[in-house]
């Protein structure tokens, strides 16, 4: 049996939280009760004034409540831009909850250590509040980090923020945090997700100081339930798909 519903759910916020980035809450109680942290959510965007429907796109579920989940997105596209044009009461034809959760693949705890980049936020934030672990997080500049209370609460005392340009936190890249902290933490597994770059050298440096390390893809998918072959992304031996293969992989898993 599917584990995931296809929802017709109801937007309840959609707020402009910082330049092209918007938080998304919306009813939907089926994908909520079913959602596990590491879960995303493929939606059927609306069309845009050419009345061209889209492909569905898929977006990490940062938080589930009972009867609501929330997301945060960029806006990179027609997609993404025709999103922002939804208003509360609207409604929005949801598939999930889609992919393995992080727990399946390693059970987060206080000696996993988070590292997301730009949006990568969004789909370990909660396993990072709930797992009493750390988090580095790293952005391009201060307008670009998402610090609502829903997704990086509770994580003060236990998150490292760097930006590139210096704006907030540490200046660099967050993978610059990495060394001095496995060279004297005790951290035995890594969950990472940014963007491509990013995770190649959390996989290196993680290796380097011998530790497992996870890594949350964000492929470009179509159905976003295993038919289409659209997310295939390469492995030692032929193809693993994203959306029902991942999105986490250990990172031998995977070719990048
Ligand atoms: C599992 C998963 C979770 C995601 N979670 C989030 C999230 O929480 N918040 C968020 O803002 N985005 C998230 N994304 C990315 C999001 O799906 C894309 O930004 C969105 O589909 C773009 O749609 P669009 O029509 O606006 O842009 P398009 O017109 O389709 O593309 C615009 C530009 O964005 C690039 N792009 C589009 N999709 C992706 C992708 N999946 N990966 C990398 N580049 C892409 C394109 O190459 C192009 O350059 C996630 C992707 C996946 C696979
Ligand atoms: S998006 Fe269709 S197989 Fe993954």
């Amino acid at each position: 049996m599917a584990g995931y519903v296809e929802e017709e759910a109801r937007v309840l916020v959609n707020i402009e939280i910082n330049p092209g980035i918007y938080h998304l809450k919306i009813e939907a109680k089926e994908i909520a009760k079913k959602w596990q942290p590491g879960q995303f959510v493929n939606l059927l965007l609306p069309a845009g004034m050419d009345g061209i429907p889209f492909l569905r796109r898929p977006f990490s579920i940062f938080m589930a409540s009972k009867t609501e989940i929330g997301i945060v997105y960029r806006v990179v596209g027609r997609g993404t831009d025709n999103l922002t044009q939804l208003v509360k009461g609207d409604s929005l034809n949801c598939l999930g909850p889609l992919g393995v959760p992080i727990k399946r693949k390693i059970e987060p705890s206080a000696t996993t250590l988070f590292v997301a980049g730009g949006m990568g936020i969004a789909s370990i934030a909660a396993s990072a509040i709930y797992s009493g672990g750390m988090l580095l997080y790293g952005a391009r500049t201060e307008s670009e980090l998402i610090l609502l209370p829903e997704v990086t609460g509770g994580l003060a005392e236990r998150m490292l923020i760097s930006t590139e340009d210096g704006s907030f936190g540490t200046k660099g890249l967050v993978t610059d945090l990495l060394p001095a902290i496995l060279a004297v933490e005790d951290y035995t597994g890594i969950v990472a997700c940014g963007p491509r770059g990013m995770l190649k050298r959390v996989k290196e440096i993680g290796e380097r100081y011998n530790r497992s390390v996870y890594l949350v893809i964000e492929e470009r998918m179509a159905c976003g339930i295993g038919t289409c072959l659209a997310c295939a992304i390469k492995a030692p031996e032929g193809y693993l798909r994203v959306c029902k293969d991942g999105p986490i992989f250990l990172a031998q898993e995977i070719v990048l």
